[in-house]
């Protein structure tokens, strides 16, 4: 059976799944790992070589879950139909764009990655909800593309309530049409006058009021849950044994990266046997680019609003868990560490972390220009068009590939270089106005055009954002 713990490891027993199924953030503030990560043997995973996207889930997902907490019949039937309403066959497509093979994510009801793992996973949710008799509430903030998703999962549920708030003004209209017009019982929606990082701290203080928690049972959705991770690490399994040359090969992943919860995700998947390399890309805010590259954390400057505006944030929660899997005495180190951050909004990161980090993780920071270039050349030169967070990998790539030196570091031993995967976490018909500003012709597809003619339902949360959100949470009952 797999169990949980926090980063920081300083209170309270290991967790199993059903204890951290639905929580957001360790009773000790830490986030939740896995305490012992299962590994496929290199035997087994050369029989996995030809398997469909589903039939990875259902092999990684059984490492971490038993009988007792899925049983196999719902579990089968779960996995089975999650993905019925992706409009590729494959899930997870994989073309060439010039070097890259790039795993298209964003074939799901809302267009972005987290359909694929919030498609499976919301379902869990539900199975176990009804099994146990319970409701809760799931609470979210987003930068635009995880609300809609996690709306979509459980929409008409009668045991999942949730609740979503984005940056007014930060997101792609699209982004925002998606969850505001959306009209269900279950659902709110709320604007919010603050930026993504001030959001995640209103949804860090209730998750942390015991007392709110002992009347409302709270659950979240985002990779603040290592749930929504655990469903994240299939597609890892399924791109690696898509694109290696021989199993057991290596391959280099580029990941566009904003929270942060690919990167860790991909991180577990190398623990449990994976040779994979990771090209980090973040735009102009890149407080992850400058821990990995320079030691340094430094959370102070204003977010940036940027044309990849799904990862305009400047505090990447998950490289909590990055630096975690990236140090020894992990529990001890990393308890003081956050403190330190959390306090001060700054950290010197142990020189050991940043030589373990460097030697698996190059990470690059792609600027605006360079974003709306990458997709006019793709465009132009391959016949295929990113969305602006795929081009910040994308441009990743290209640079590792003209520099040297940071080919020597992830690969000290030379040779040729491994297959390279793009990470494309959202379709470009979800930024029209950025396609636009690349002076490139603009995908409409129907199901986004008819968003524009539907009433909106979001509400402005009002100040104090806690109180307000905490009466719309009760509202439910009411
Ligand atoms: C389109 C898109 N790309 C990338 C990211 C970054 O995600 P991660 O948490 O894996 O860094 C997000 C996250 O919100 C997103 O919506």
């Amino acid at each position: 059976m797999a169990t949980f713990v926090s980063t920081r490891q300083n209170r309270g027993p290991a967790a199993t799944w059903n204890d951290v199924l639905l929580c957001g953030y360790a009773p000790d503030g830490g986030l939740f790992v896995p305490a012992s990560v299962p590994a496929i043997p290199l035997e087994t995973l050369k029989t996995w070589k030809n398997l469909s996207h589903p039939e990875i889930c259902k092999k990684i997902l059984r490492c971490y879950f038993t009988e007792d907490e899925l049983p196999h019949a719902t579990f089968e039937e779960t996995i089975s139909k999650a993905f019925d309403s992706f409009a590729h066959p494959d899930v997870i497509p994989v073309v060439r764009a010039g070097h890259a093979h790039v795993a298209e994510l964003f074939h799901g009801p809302t267009g972005s990655f987290k359909d694929v793992a919030l498609s499976v996973y919301g379902k869990i949710v539900e199975n176990h909800l009804e099994t146990t008799r319970r409701r809760v509430t799931i609470l979210n903030s987003t930068t635009g593309d995880t609300g809609s998703a996690a709306i979509r999962s459980v929409l008409g549920g009668t045991r999942v309530r949730i609740v979503v708030m984005y940056p007014a003004g930060k997101i792609s209209d699209i982004q925002e049409l998606q969850m505001a017009t959306v009209d269900a019982p279950n659902v709110k929606v709320f604007r919010v006058d603050g930026t993504s990082d001030e959001i995640d701290g209103v949804v860090k203080t209730l998750f942390c009021d015991e007392e709110f928690g002992r009347e409302q049972s709270l659950g979240s959705f985002s990779s603040i849950n290592v749930g929504r991770l655990v469903c994240q690490i299939a597609h890892f399994f399924y791109i690696y044994l898509k694109t290696c040359v021989d199993v057991g090969d290596e391959v280099l992943v580029a990941i566009p990266t904003g929270g942060g919860g690919h990167i860790v995700t991909g991180t577990i998947a190398t623990r449990m046997g994976l040779p994979l390399k990771f090209l980090l890309a973040t735009n102009e805010n890149d407080t992850a680019t400058r821990a990995i590259e320079e030691g340094t954390i430094d959370t102070s400057g204003d977010i940036i609003p940027t044309y990849a505006c799904a990862m305009d944030g400047n505090l990447p929660y998950n490289i909590e868990r990055l630096l975690y899997f990236h140090s020894n005495d992990a529990g001890t180190i990393i308890r003081k560490q956050m403190s330190q951050l959390e306090t001060t909004g700054g950290l010197e990161l142990e020189q050991d972390q940043v030589q373990s980090l460097q030697s698996q993780i190059w990470s690059h920071s792609v600027s605006q220009e360079n974003i709306l270039e990458t997709m006019r050349r793709y465009h132009a030169d391959h016949a295929y068009l990113p969305c602006p967070h795929t081009a910040t990998a994308l441009y990743a790539m290209d640079r590792f590939l003209a520099t040297p030196a940071a080919q020597k570091r992830l690969f000290p031993n030379g040779g040729p270089l491994p297959p390279i995967v793009c990470l494309a976490t959202a379709t470009p018909a979800k930024f029209p106005d950025v396609v636009e500003k690349a002076g490139l012709p603009v995908p409409r597809p129907e199901s986004f055009a008819k968003l524009y003619h539907l009433p909106k339902k979001n509400r402005l949360l009002e100040r104090e954002w806690v109180d307000s959100l905490k009466k719309a949470i009760r509202e439910f009952d009411s």
